[in-house]
């Protein structure tokens, strides 16, 4: 094994002393770290792999309600589940876990296995969650590497490795395999933790706070403005979108599905078409779904931020009658229940009733 470029990584072997005290001192009192059941820690660490602490807790909460364990979540309705999922994003993440858990039904018995291998074999499962589930739940001697935890490492020994580059992680991952305690789970969240609430990204750590600051050589040479390194990342794709809101006269909305892969996939959408639509446009294309524009009204232009691409939309209000085609209609308050709606179309000023 080749430790990563530079950086004084024999380092790492000091901190678990002063991290445990630190963390046995400060965690943050967080739901899934009362009681971390091998269930609790998957779905908390799913949810947190892009969603940050405190936006993720309330849906944990209610997820873990509604959801109680493998079985539940394997035989939960789509609909249901990506409704709990609503707002959070990355709706793969909730398939994915659906997925884990019927397969944790037919090859485990409805308990997540105590094994990296197998909990790696499982769908959404990347090395970091089983490496997290391991460590936390079973308390099995398994490193757990994020972001955090890169830049963390990568302040405290000083390295200039690219933390965006392939192999960073297999090579921390490595070295922290070395100097686990007997404590691997409090240790990795330990680790996590200071990346999050101490060790903070864009050059503002609060060294100060910091139980590792006799350690590290970034605060020793006054690098932290400019580790860890990280190459930027490819600019997004920019699509035009037009998004119609097309109201019948009893005031429902017509939504339909999108595709079952692919970018929000399965989730409901109301209808939308390529490109920037004039209002004459937009009356062209609905008279084509077989209904009869009665009003075409403009909207604010609205913007979602994906990780790949960018979505640029400009929205019309459109009265219609007809019953057209490939749509259904959602009564006001519906939506709210039996519609999962990403959030990319819950934009300012498009929805006076619905919130
Ligand atoms: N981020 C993701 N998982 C975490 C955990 N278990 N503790 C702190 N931060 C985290």
């Amino acid at each position: 094994m080749t430790a990563p470029r530079d950086g004084a990584w024999y380092l790492l072997e000091q901190i678990p002393g002063p991290l445990l005290d630190w963390y046995h001192r400060s965690a943050r009192v967080l739901p899934w770290r009362s009681h971390p059941t091998p269930y609790r820690v998957w779905i908390s660490e799913i949810m947190l792999q892009q969603t940050r602490v405190e936006a993720a807790k309330p849906y944990y909460l209610r997820f873990l309600e509604a959801l109680p364990d493998v079985p539940a979540l394997a035989a939960c309705p789509e609909d249901t589940l990506l409704k709990l999922w609503e707002g959070l994003g990355y709706y793969s993440r909730a398939r994915n876990l659906q997925k884990a858990a019927r397969l944790v039904m037919e090859r485990h018995g409805g308990e997540l296995p105590a094994s990296f291998q197998a909990l790696r074999a499982l769908p959404g499962v990347g090395d970091y969650t089983a490496g997290a589930i391991a460590s936390i739940a079973f308390g099995l001697p398994c490193p757990a590497v994020d972001g955090n935890v890169l830049r963390v490492t990568s302040r405290v020994t000083a390295s200039y490795e690219d933390i965006g580059g392939a192999k960073i992680k297999v090579q921390v991952g490595d070295l922290i395999r070395k100097i686990l305690p007997p404590q691997p789970g409090d240790f990795n969240q330990a680790l996590m933790e200071l990346g999050a609430c101490v060790c903070l990204p864009n050059g503002e750590p609060l060294c100060g706070d910091c139980p590792l600051g006799d350690i590290c050589q970034a605060k020793k040479l006054g690098l932290q403005g400019e580790l860890p390194v990280k190459a930027p990342k490819k600019a997004r794709r920019v699509q035009q979108l037009t998004v119609l809101l097309l109201r019948d006269e009893k005031g429902r909305l017509a939504l339909r599905r999108r595709p079952a892969a692919g970018l929000l996939a399965g989730m409901w959408e109301p209808v939308n078409l390529p490109g920037r639509l004039t209002s004459e446009e937009v009356a062209a294309a609905v008279a084509g779904m077989g209904l009869t524009p009665l009003e075409v009204a403009p909207l604010p232009s609205g913007r979602h931020v994906f990780t790949h691409v960018e979505w640029e939309m400009t929205a019309w209000a459109v009265r219609v009658t007809g019953a057209g085609a490939g749509v259904v209609w959602a009564a006001p308050g519906e939506l709210e229940v039996g519609y999962p709606l990403p959030s990319a179309f819950r934009q300012a000023g498009w929805w006076p009733s619905e919130g």
